[in-house]
């Protein structure tokens, strides 16, 4: 059976932190299933791990929700969070229910992340009434890059701490069952962990969160060109792929590939 956000909430209650990491497509996300992570998140990071943009601005919905229906498909168990994209939840809250019950109908998520605090929340609400569940993602939002002019640490202010708390607690009101908090500094995040009722999933806000985040890519040492400060390279798959990718050329090159074994 499929995590649900039960079972979420569950791991939540008992103290045990929550696995979660980034999937795009079917066979990653059979493994990261197979590992045993409770949350895969169909992050519209996509738009740079997968389709080479430099921000996640140009990702469409047909983009998440092709990518979202693949990891659907490769996993079993961990509950499937799809990103909704740039400016997909930003028209008339019926254009952006839409939009949600896409990922629902035809990708098969379980449930969808929009960014944002006080400004979505009666869209989480009306979301969260019309069987959505809903992930908030508050901090940096990578989303308004362009707005902010770069991607910055939040919290390092009292006032932004006090927003950002406010931020949280409005998506707590409003039905959200768990937030992901990206790029928090530590005592901030530290204050909103312990202000809120339901599951802070961090990326790069310390170890007070109830849960991680990470992108696939980083994990994995998937990208030979860089690697964030919040991120743990578990692998350097790169240096692995680049090499054997190398081998394969130089054994096509020298016809020590196919061998008989490989021929009908
Ligand atoms: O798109 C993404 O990968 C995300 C996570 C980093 C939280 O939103
Ligand atoms: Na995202």
């Amino acid at each position: 059976m499929r995590n649900t956000v039960s079972d979420i909430w569950k791991l939540y209650k008992s103290g045990e932190k929550i696995a979660c990491v980034t999937a795009y497509d079917s066979t990653s996300a059979l493994l990261a299933d197979r590992a045993g992570v409770d949350l895969l998140l169909v992050g519209d990071s996509l738009g740079m791990t997968v389709l080479g943009h430099e921000t996640t601005v140009p990702v469409s919905l047909e983009d998440c929700l092709r990518h979202s229906a693949a990891v659907v498909r490769g996993s079993e168990k961990a509950l499937v969070v799809a990103d909704m994209p740039f400016m997909s939840y930003h028209g008339s809250s019926h254009e952006a229910l839409k939009n949600a019950s896409r990922f629902m109908q035809e990708s098969l998520a379980s449930s969808v992340k929009i960014e944002g605090g006080e400004e979505v929340a009666e869209l989480v609400k009306l979301m969260v009434q019309g069987g959505v569940p809903v992930m908030g993602h508050i901090g940096l939002l990578p989303q308004a890059v362009l707005v902010k002019g770069g991607y910055k640490v939040r919290g390092r202010s009292k006032e932004d701490e006090e927003q950002l708390l406010k931020d949280a607690l409005a998506l707590q009101e409003a039905g959200a069952f768990a937030i992901v908090m990206e790029c928090v500094k530590d005592d901030a995040a530290q204050r909103i962990v312990s202000a809120l009722d339901i599951p802070i999933i961090g990326i790069g806000s310390g170890l007070a969160c109830d849960g991680q985040v990470q992108v696939m890519h980083d994990v994995l040492g998937l990208d030979p060109r860089f690697t964030p400060r919040h991120a743990r390279k578990y692998l350097n798959l790169a240096e692995q792929i680049e090499g054997a990718f190398g081998q394969y050329k130089d054994d096509v090159k020298s016809s020590s590939f196919p061998s008989n074994e490989n021929w009908y």
